[in-house]
């Protein structure tokens, strides 16, 4: 028989009070919250191929955060993808921002188009959800300053006057038509290309429109080719770049230039312009630095073709990293209530894999850089 001595029997009690409380301890860590993080976008319609790209840019983000197993105001955090489609249409945009709200997701990555964002930034602010956009480009965006409202990328005004810069300057351009697709996006983005343009001397000599939906322009082109353009400026989408680029060369028109923000500045082009012969004709700016040339941009490359074999575009880097800033806040506040960690992601100092990430108090990046693009043998290249 053991006989308890007082030394004994205290360090008995010691352990008993450490067992008790490692097993607090255990109970503690593994007690989890999900968080949802929703990416809203069109991934139904003309340009599911972007809106794609760019949610799957989400997922991947939510995929290394979760491997992170982060432990934010005491608990560990598993992170959850909310997807939204929002089909580029502004009133299902809208409707999309209102679920959200209603459903209290803890942030947002999107919208995708300036025509989507715009509306649905008003509904998040309401009821203070922050959003990210890693596409959206139109200035009018963080015009009101809404706290909850931020971008990700260079917007319109260095794209658009980035290639009226590189039009005169580069190509010589004297002559140009312009064509916008009657969204936020084409009508401002040609708006900049214009004024910038005309500042430089360049004469606008014909000034058409088509809509996001349609794929025949031979009325506007050939209306445009009488005029005899340098150049054709077009405000919109790859889905209807691709089909006018063939058009074009239907009628004869290679060699008449062709410039297009980043919505059109896709690897998809080749495919829907049916690798046309004035594919070469065109160069194209997006509001970032190209894959090869992001700090992290080769690795993360490789990674995202791994999961999603064929399906990279444009936007999902600035997808994923837009997910960690939101996160990155969480992290400083301590919290995952937007209403405690919005503040914090305007303070954000951020080592994306795009870029190092700050914003300005409007929400737009302190330090947006652009690319230009041509297509070479077919494939998009880097100019920059
Ligand atoms: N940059 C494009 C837009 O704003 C996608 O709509």
């Amino acid at each position: 028989m053991q006989i308890a001595t007082p030394s004994s029997s205290f360090s008995l009690r010691l352990t008993a009070v450490a067992a008790l409380s490692l097993t607090a301890a255990v109970a503690f860590a593994q007690e989890v919250q999900t968080v949802r993080i929703a990416h809203a976008g069109p991934t139904s319609g003309g340009i599911a191929h972007i809106g794609k790209d760019t949610e799957n840019g989400v997922r991947l983000a939510i995929d290394d955060l979760n491997a992170q197993a982060l432990v934010i105001g005491g608990k560990t955090i598993k992170f959850e993808l909310v997807a939204e489609d929002d089909a580029g249409d502004p009133r299902q945009a809208n409707a999309v921002a209102q679920k959200l709200c209603d459903a209290k997701v803890a942030g947002v990555v999107g919208h995708l188009q300036s025509g989507t964002s715009i509306p649905a930034s008003t509904v998040y602010n309401r009821c203070g959800l922050p959003n990210i956009t890693a596409a959206a480009t139109n200035p009018d965006l963080t015009k009101p300053g809404y706290p909850t409202t931020f971008r990700l990328i260079a917007n319109d005004n260095a794209l658009g006057s980035a290639l009226a810069y590189f039009a005169h300057d580069a190509l010589k351009i004297k002559t140009v038509a312009v064509i916008d697709d009657r969204t936020a996006y084409g009508q401002g983005l040609v708006g900049v290309f214009k004024t910038t343009a005309q500042q430089k001397g360049i004469q606008v000599v014909a000034e058409e429109f088509t809509t996001d939906k349609a794929t025949d322009f031979m009325a506007i082109l050939t209306s445009i080719k009488s005029k005899k353009p340098d150049a054709i400026f077009y405000g919109g989408l790859d889905a209807q770049a691709g089909p006018m680029l063939r058009q074009m060369e239907q009628l004869g028109m290679t060699g008449v230039k062709y410039f297009g923000g980043d919505a059109m500045c896709t690897e998809k082009l080749t495919d829907l312009s049916s690798q046309a012969g004035t594919l070469k004709d065109v160069t194209c700016a997006t509001g970032g630095a190209s894959v090869q040339k992001m700090q992290g941009g080769n690795a993360w490359k490789k990674k995202y073709d791994a999961r999603f074999p064929g399906q990279f575009q444009i936007y999902s880097p600035y997808a994923y990293d837009a997910t960690f800033v939101l996160v990155d806040a969480m992290k400083r506040a301590n919290s995952v209530n937007p209403k405690v960690y919005t503040p914090f992601i305007g303070k954000t100092q951020y080592k994306g894999v795009t870029a190092n990430i700050a914003f300005t108090a409007k929400g737009e990046l302190t330090t947006p850089a652009v690319t230009l693009y041509n297509y070479k043998d077919n494939v998009r290249a880097a100019l920059n």
